[in-house]
């Protein structure tokens, strides 16, 4: 990590369909204020990140302009197609004080409730590698699905991890990581799976459990509730 911190790429260009309502998810309100803000401030409080590339769909009017965070520099860029593309996107537009072997963090704008304490795990146990992600291990039976909604089969629950962010890597060798999953066609669904194809073995750091991506109408009341309940400012 460069001795002015780690710049945080968060892919908000997202269109939230799953969701309902009249705007992208990131910006339907939570306790009065846009989701995505709510993941920016927590960014933001954290005393090791540097700066927020924010990466935001072409053409978004919605977004509130916000130039910086608790001193933090706020930048956009816009994003791509898919996430994997918007996150690309997000790490070429990063300023260049950020070098090729500079961890950065990527945090999808649909996780307001990370735990700033995850965070600092995160950078600590991943640091001292190649990178890694948050995460936890599969507590549910896992069940794999016949084409008519029945229980086929029980897969297997060991070594099984879900999968969080934020996901932790060196800017250079990510940007290269996701520019050959895009070549060979391959839509990576996160910064690790574009790791893994590489032939790297991203660390997984657990991480608690309400660090949950916002994805259905319940999920904001969830979220609501999550984040009037854990302190801010590094007091978890
Ligand atoms: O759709 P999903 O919830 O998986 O998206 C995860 C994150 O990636 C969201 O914050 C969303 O805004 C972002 N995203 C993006 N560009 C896309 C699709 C999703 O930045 N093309």
């Amino acid at each position: 990590m460069s001795a002015s911190g780690l710049w945080c790429v968060v892919p908000a260009a997202g269109r939230g369909l799953r969701v309902g309502g009249d705007r992208p998810k990131q910006y339907l309100p939570i306790g009065g204020r846009p989701l995505i803000e709510h993941t920016l401030d927590r960014l933001a409080r954290h005393a090791q990140v540097a700066g927020l590339m924010v990466v935001l769909s072409p053409g978004d009017e919605l977004w509130p302009g916000l130039a910086s965070m608790h001193g933090k520099p706020v930048l956009t860029a816009p994003g791509g197609a898919e996430r994997c593309d918007s996150v690309l996107a997000g790490l070429q537009a990063l300023p260049d004080s950020v070098g090729e072997t500079d961890f950065v963090l990527v945090h999808d704008a649909a996780r307001p409730c990370v735990r700033l304490a995850d965070i600092s795990r995160l950078i600590e146990l991943a640091g001292r590698g190649e990178g890694g992600l948050l995460g936890a291990p599969l507590r549910d039976t896992l069940k794999r699905a016949d084409p008519a909604g029945c229980s086929a089969l029980t897969e297997p629950r060991d070594l099984r991890w879900r999968a969080f962010t934020p996901q932790m890597f060196r800017r250079g060798a990510l940007s290269v990581a996701l520019r050959e999953a895009s070549r060979r066609g391959v839509t990576v669904s996160d910064e690790a799976m574009a790791m893994e194809l590489a032939g790297h073995a991203p660390l997984l750091v657990e991480g608690a459990e309400d660090n949950i991506k916002v994805t259905t109408a319940a999920d904001f009341a969830l979220a609501e509730f999550l984040l009037g309940r854990t302190a801010p400012a590094g007091k978890e």
